[in-house]
């Protein structure tokens, strides 16, 4: 088999069979879905369980799915610039795309509020970022404006684009298990990739490629939960940073996907996403950040509960990479044994004097 084009290119007749020649690619997508065996067998009942870890995308998050298409089109338009608000992962995602296409890209962040892994990629890729001394939700209202009234191409998932191009996971996850799931995990934030992601098994249903359809389980962080709550949250606080968000734009998206699908938008609490975030890194040796760790929460909160009977297929969406954010490790954890350059002194720390 030829590699992996990006999903632009290996999904082509669901965006319109664009021209090669048009398409900005780091050839995105084709991400692993790994299955988590030795997670499964702590639940009371065997159900075959997958993560589809979208960290293993070019810029480590599954905002380059979306990011392909609204760059590739903005830039066909003749945009010269592009902007984004961003709890960080947009953010890098633009900037890469951005240069790649020979773009200007402006970058508005919640102050001191980014992971450093993200904040990282903003800056190598040369993006001018903008920290605002407020929240998420301020810095995207801020840029919707601009964008509204100045040659800038938004690229948040606001935009159409970004939608659809995020559909890809759906069609992969389907190629990979040959059916969809029964039940599909992943975090809401802005609620874009639950949107997306089932807007995205509609699609592959629409074509022929699969029958049932699975249900769509929204996990929010309890700190910042406006869907579950039914209103805005004002001051959203989560250590997953990623979706510390209290007002999400792709509010109804996320209802009608849950209800639609026969699923359910629920919370967890930060405690409960480190629990599944260290025992993703430390029995699987999988390694995400915490945001993308709260539907493995999500998941065990519903086991845990008797939701499952035996048999379900589960598809956990791991969203970013725990490179991204290092910090997330330190603040729980150290290892540092330190002795002086002998032989001798490494055998008695591994106790084989
Ligand atoms: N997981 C990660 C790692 C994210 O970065 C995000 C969103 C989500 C989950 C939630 O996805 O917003 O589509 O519901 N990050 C955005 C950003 C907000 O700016 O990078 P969502």
């Amino acid at each position: 088999k030829t590699s992996w084009r990006g999903i632009m290119a290996e999904y082509a007749p669901f965006f319109g069979s664009p021209d090669p020649a048009s398409i900005v690619t780091l050839q995105e997508g084709g991400t692993p879905l790994i299955p988590l065996d030795r997670i499964a067998r702590e639940i009371p009942v065997p159900v075959s369980l997958h993560a589809k870890f979208e960290g293993a995308n070019p810029t480590g998050s599954f905002k380059d799915r979306g990011m392909t298409l609204a760059v590739s089109r903005a830039a066909a338009r003749g945009a010269r610039a592009l902007i984004c608000a961003s709890t960080g992962n947009t953010s890098a995602s633009a900037a890469a795309y951005g240069v790649r296409a020979g773009l200007r890209v402006f970058v508005v962040i919640p102050d001191g509020k980014i992971s450093r892994g993200k904040l990282a990629q903003a800056i190598v890729h040369h993006a001018t970022v903008i920290q605002v001394e407020g929240l998420f939700d301020q810095a995207l209202s801020i840029v919707r404006e601009v964008a509204s009234s100045h040659p800038i191409a938004l690229v948040n998932s606001v935009n159409p684009d970004r939608l659809e191009g995020q559909r890809s996971v759906a069609f992969e996850i389907v190629d990979q298990m040959g059916s969809a799931p029964d039940y599909h995990f992943l975090p809401v934030g802005n609620a874009g990739n639950i949107t997306a992601s089932w807007a995205g098994y509609k699609a592959y249903r629409d074509a022929g490629r699969l029958t049932a359809l699975p249900r769509m389980m929204g996990v929010q962080a309890e700190g910042a939960a406006p869907i579950v709550l039914g209103h805005v949250v004002e001051k959203p606080e989560t250590l997953a940073s990623a979706i510390r968000i209290g007002n999400p734009a792709s509010w109804q998206g996320a209802l009608a996907a849950s209800r639609d699908s026969g699923g359910t938008i629920f919370s967890v609490s930060d405690e409960e996403i480190l629990e599944a975030y260290h025992l993703l890194a430390s029995r699987e040796g999988v390694f995400c950040e915490p945001a993308s760790a709260a539907s493995l929460a999500g998941f065990l909160k519903k086991a845990r509960s008797g939701a499952f009977s035996g048999g379900e297929r589960i598809v956990l969406t791991l969203t970013g990479h725990g490179l991204k954010d290092p910090d997330a490790v330190f603040r729980t954890q150290t290892s540092e044994i330190r002795v002086p350059a002998r032989k001798e002194e490494v055998l008695a720390v591994l106790g084989l004097t």
